[in-house]
């Protein structure tokens, strides 16, 4: 008698490029399913199923954060596994040991592994030797479990992305890239007013193209916010970010107010993936009016990186 080898591929997710269209949308309709599903429940109740119990994801923190960690913690919880806060600082990551001995080890303990990082490079790399799924939680490229949220949240609030347009102000950031590769996944349009000294990365651009995208840049905040259906922007000085003065001087012209939002679509959506900073990027008229569904946004990472984490370990 014979066996199939039944050996199931490592599932990464480290970037929204990398990722079939299919199964990024899977992880999108699991998410709001399984939200559905619990909606009476209390927020530390298990899932019915618990289809993560006795899984193990490890959390490295290089950077500061409060939705991530507290969504990632809660989502093993509801899925009834455990989750473990390790800051780099802590570890002997911290001291000099390498991401790739650091993924050698968890890769012997735990089920899959959550990482922020400050370089991409590291998340790539703790990849290319990890024996469980790596998930980037943020690096200095991308933020790939943000826009899962913020696609979900769009598509609660308004219906489905295909065909919309989305437009993005300000730092051509990590937040920036990702939103560009949703576009292409998702099939929906975006405009980026970014100033020409904080762009969105040439090879993102390229890329985008080569994908027969509907990806725009400009430097004017009034062409692209212009018939938006979503208006995005992020934080001016994002952790890392250096010379803050400069910065605050390029992005002065990108502050989406009143002014702006009402260029965008009637029904537009305003979506911030937070901190903010009431004044700068955005006015709190703005953030904390009728068109902000920031706070959906910010509960939605809990239910798309439960679906984010069951995809990497097969279990959607
Ligand atoms: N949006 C986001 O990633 O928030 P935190 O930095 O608080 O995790």
């Amino acid at each position: 008698m014979t066996h199939k080898n039944t050996v199931k591929p490592i599932r990464h997710f480290l970037d929204l490029k990398d990722i079939a269209a299919p199964d990024l949308r899977h992880m999108i309709q699991t998410a709001k399913n399984w939200k559905s599903a619990r909606r009476h429940l209390p927020k530390g109740a298990i899932d019915d199923g618990a289809i993560l119990d006795g899984h193990a994801l490890a959390m490295v923190f290089e950077k500061s954060s409060t939705r991530t960690r507290i969504s990632f913690e809660m989502a093993m919880q509801q899925l009834g596994g455990k989750a473990l806060i390790l800051n780099s600082d802590q570890l002997q990551l911290g001291r000099g040991e390498t991401v790739e001995d650091t993924a050698r080890v968890l890769s012997r303990m735990v089920d899959a592994v959550m990482i922020r990082a400050n370089h991409h490079i590291d998340v790539m790399q703790m990849a290319g030797v990890s024996g469980v799924p790596v998930i980037n939680a943020l690096t200095d490229r991308s933020h790939p479990c943000q826009l899962m949220a913020d696609i979900m949240t769009y598509e609660e609030s308004r219906g489905s992305v295909k065909g919309k347009k989305f437009a993005w102000v300000g730092d051509g950031n990590n937040v920036a890239v990702s939103l560009i590769e949703a576009a292409i996944k998702f099939e929906f349009s975006v405009i980026l007013a970014c100033p020409a000294e904080l762009s969105i990365p040439k090879s993102v651009l390229n890329w985008a193209t080569a994908q027969d995208g509907d990806v725009t840049l400009t430097t004017d905040i009034n062409t692209a916010v212009a018939g938006a259906d979503a208006v995005i922007t992020d934080t001016w000085i994002s952790m890392g970010d250096k010379d803050p003065e400069a910065r605050h001087r390029l992005l002065a012209p990108y502050q989406v107010n009143d002014k702006i939002m009402a260029l965008a679509n009637d029904d537009a959506v305003f979506l911030h993936c937070l901190p903010a900073h009431r004044g700068e990027e955005v006015t709190a008229s703005v953030i904390d009016g009728p068109q902000s569904i920031i706070w959906e946004e910010a509960e939605n990472r809990l239910h798309a990186q439960k679906a984010i984490i069951a995809w990497c370990l097969h279990k959607i």
